[in-house]
């Protein structure tokens, strides 16, 4: 049992921090957010996340894990500190200054403790970032240098949301970057329990490329799938979704003797794109990043381009049957960046919302959780909002599909059931397209 701080109780701290006590450490999770604090103490998750209530029920329960906003009490109390703060793209680079105050406090706070510390950077920061800025301002808050009696590592959480709890308690990998081999060691065995996953002992910066290399990849499979989805579309009697089933039946996508192929070629499916906190900004801060070092980065400025335009699409295929939108009544259906959350930072359904509001399109949204943030995020936009599917495609002229949410799955058959079946725009290609009568997809 090790005792862990961990800094910043968002999608990453607090399910690492809940993740770490149910393997048997002693965690405190600390956040600025006094409201995100209480929440979390009393065994309410701020956010939704499947299997999350339980895990820190079972935490709390145990005496393992607490929440506090008191950083340097829970720094003196630990041994490990992770950080595990928002790095949120400022418009041109990732904004570091959580990371850089974090890093200060628990510094500040090391000047009072004694023993030898271990700082672990698990925010994603562009490569470089842990080995100059972290390190220096963590050195020069707690007046002592990285070696025997301070420890520094970065590592990366993989973690999705909609997944999260699964993911950080199976992980396919543990990356541990360090610049010294017992500090990689001490980090490595925290995750002792997950025994039998591959760990990958690098440096600092190796560590914070794997992070970004990770999400670029997926990212670019993506877009390549909407580019070409958009060109299938253009030339006509071609449909990307075969196009995507053949590509991946390739034997280099499917394991030998399976009929089925490997789960990245998930990401092969042409969409009307990928949002979330992670891969939009990801892949533009290592961009700029690039840029700033003086590599063009060609290849990934142009995986976010596609994407930019990939909610345009879904309003053009709608404006095949009404134009102008303007008084026709939509329902769009799924609101959070992907099924299982309801998390709508950089959701696609932002900019269609916006378009649909702009083109005076009457609009009836739902999605089973993220209604609310969306109605936050948005207010002033004119949006109504349903409390179930049902309602939400009542009278619908038209109904528009952002999110892959499993109960979307009954909307044939409950198109079947009206007298007058909605135009259906699937930006997600969830809905068989032959057991629909209207039926426009991306990439078809
Ligand atoms: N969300 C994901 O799926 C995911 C996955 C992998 C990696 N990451 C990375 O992990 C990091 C955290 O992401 P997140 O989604 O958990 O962010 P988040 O915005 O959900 O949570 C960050 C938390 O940190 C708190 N905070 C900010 N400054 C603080 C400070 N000085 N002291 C204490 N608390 C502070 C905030 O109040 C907030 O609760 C980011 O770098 C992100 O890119 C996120």
């Amino acid at each position: 049992m090790k005792r862990i701080s961990v800094i910043g109780a968002g999608y990453v701290g607090l399910v690492s921090g809940a993740g770490l006590a149910h393997v048997g450490h002693d965690v405190t999770c600390v956040d600025v957010d006094p409201a995100r604090v209480a929440a979390i103490a009393s065994g309410r998750p701020p956010f939704f996340e499947e299997g999350l209530p339980e895990l820190l029920a079972g935490v709390l329960a145990a005496g393992r894990f607490r929440a506090t906003t008191d950083l340097a009490s829970a720094v003196r109390e630990s041994d490990f500190t992770m950080l595990a703060v928002g790095t949120p793209f400022d418009g041109s680079r990732i904004d570091l200054s959580s990371v850089i105050a974090a890093a200060e406090e628990v510094g500040h706070a090391l000047r009072t403790k004694t023993g030898r510390h271990v700082v672990i950077v698990k925010s994603t920061v562009v490569p470089g970032t842990t080995d100059q800025t972290v390190r220096t301002v963590l050195e020069r808050a707690s007046g002592r240098v990285v070696g025997p009696d301070l420890g520094l590592a970065m590592n990366p959480e993989f973690l999705s949301e909609g997944s999260a709890v699964e993911d950080f308690l199976r992980p396919d990998r543990i990356v541990v970057g360090a610049g010294d081999e017992s500090t990689s060691r001490e980090v490595a065995a925290l995750y002792a329990a997950f025994g039998g996953v591959p760990v990958l002992a690098v440096n600092n910066t190796t560590a914070e490329m794997i992070k970004y290399a990770s999400n670029a990849v997926l990212a670019t499979l993506i877009s390549f799938a909407n580019e070409l989805g958009n060109l299938c579309q253009t030339l006509g009697g071609v449909d990307m979704a075969d196009v995507s089933r053949g590509v991946s039946l390739a034997g280099y996508f499917r394991p030998e003797g399976s009929t089925e192929p490997v789960p990245i070629t998930a990401f092969l499916r042409a969409g009307c794109g990928f949002g979330g906190s992670c891969l939009p900004k990801d892949v533009r801060a290592l961009v700029r990043h690039g840029r700033d070092a003086g590599e063009p980065m060609r290849l990934l400025s142009a995986v976010m381009e596609v994407n930019d335009d990939q909610p345009e699409r879904v309003i053009a295929l709608l404006q095949r049957h009404f134009r102008p939108l303007s008084g026709v009544e939509v329902a769009v259906l799924g609101l959070s960046f992907k099924p299982g959350t309801d998390d709508i930072r950089e959701s696609p359904a932002v900019p269609v919302l916006r378009r649909l509001a702009d083109e005076g399109a009457k609009v009836r949204a739902y999605d089973p959780l993220a209604s609310g943030a969306m109605a936050a995020r948005l207010p002033g936009l004119g949006l109504r909002f349903a409390d179930s599917l049902d309602a939400a495609i009542d009278g619908a002229q038209a109904v528009v599909v952002l999110t892959a949410w499993d109960e979307f799955r009954r909307l044939p058959a409950l198109a079947c059931a009206t007298d007058r079946p909605p135009v259906l725009v699937d930006g997600r290609r969830l809905i068989d397209r032959s057991s629909y009568g209207t039926y426009e997809g991306i990439g078809c």
